[in-house]
């Protein structure tokens, strides 16, 4: 059931966008390792997607795994990888019965065969389902997306005539492409800045920060950040 808590007049943002800080913070208050913070982020990823379904939000990005994060220690890059191998196989039944739409950002052709294997088949057998949009970023950044972009712009052919670049040619060729721009941008963890996230995208999104770690982020604080992005006013550069 969409929208079952949404009063009369509170606008639902379609697009949201996640940067699922504090793993590693939370683990580490607890004494364990970071790795075991990557686990539990992951369940809290399971379980926001459905909360955002039932409130009725349209798509939901999440950033999973930045172009920088190759650089953390090698124990910790394998089990990311291995967190996001296993979600890709583990949620196709899942993905089916919720009518979820699977497409993951980034540059995939540095990432490990059987991996990209996965992610298209998750990608194949949920392109016609007509429910929420689920981008998940995997060697993600922002400019990197915009450099490809603009690569992929040239091979086709589009950049030729200068006066006929504009933002759709560019949007067009973007990973994202097809997907409206972000409404509302979350950070958790208390960091305030965007991380070589969706650079693009967010032009006009509203931002919303928590001192919450990811693990502990919940459906609660979901809503508080719709109820946030209601007391927004977007002027998209205008007056009002
Ligand atoms: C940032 O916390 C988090 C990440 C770099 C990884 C996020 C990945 C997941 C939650 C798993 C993704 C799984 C699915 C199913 C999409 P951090 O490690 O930087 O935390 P810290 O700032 O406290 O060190």
């Amino acid at each position: 059931m969409k929208d079952r808590n949404a009063t009369q007049d509170r606008k639902i943002p379609v697009h949201v966008a996640i940067i699922m800080d504090g793993n590693g913070r939370w683990a580490k208050r607890r004494g364990m390792p970071r790795t075991f913070g990557h686990t539990q982020g992951a369940k809290v990823v399971e379980q926001i997607l459905e909360d955002a379904d039932e409130i009725g939000i349209q798509y939901l990005t999440v950033y999973a795994f930045s172009t920088e994060n190759w650089s953390r220690p090698e124990t910790e890059v394998k089990a990311l990888m291995n967190l996001l191998r296993r979600y890709m196989k583990s949620s196709l039944a899942k993905c089916a019965k919720n009518n979820v739409r699977v497409r993951v950002i980034g540059d995939k052709s540095v990432l490990a065969e059987d991996l990209q294997e996965s992610i298209e088949v998750l990608e194949r057998e949920t392109a016609a389902n007509t429910g929420i949009g689920f981008q998940i970023a995997i060697n993600y950044g922002g400019r990197d997306e915009i450099v490809r972009a603009v690569r992929r712009a040239a091979q086709q052919g589009l950049l030729q005539d200068p006066d006929r670049i504009d933002d759709d040619v560019i949007g067009g060729c973007l990973d994202t492409a097809g997907i409206p721009d972000p409404d509302l941008l979350i950070r958790t963890c208390g960091e305030q800045r965007i991380s070589n996230f969706l650079l693009w995208q967010l032009a006009y999104s509203e931002f919303y920060f928590t001192d919450k770690a990811w693990p502990e982020f919940d459906r609660e604080e979901l809503e508080r950040a719709i109820d946030a992005f209601n007391h927004r006013e977007r002027r998209y550069g205008g007056l009002k």
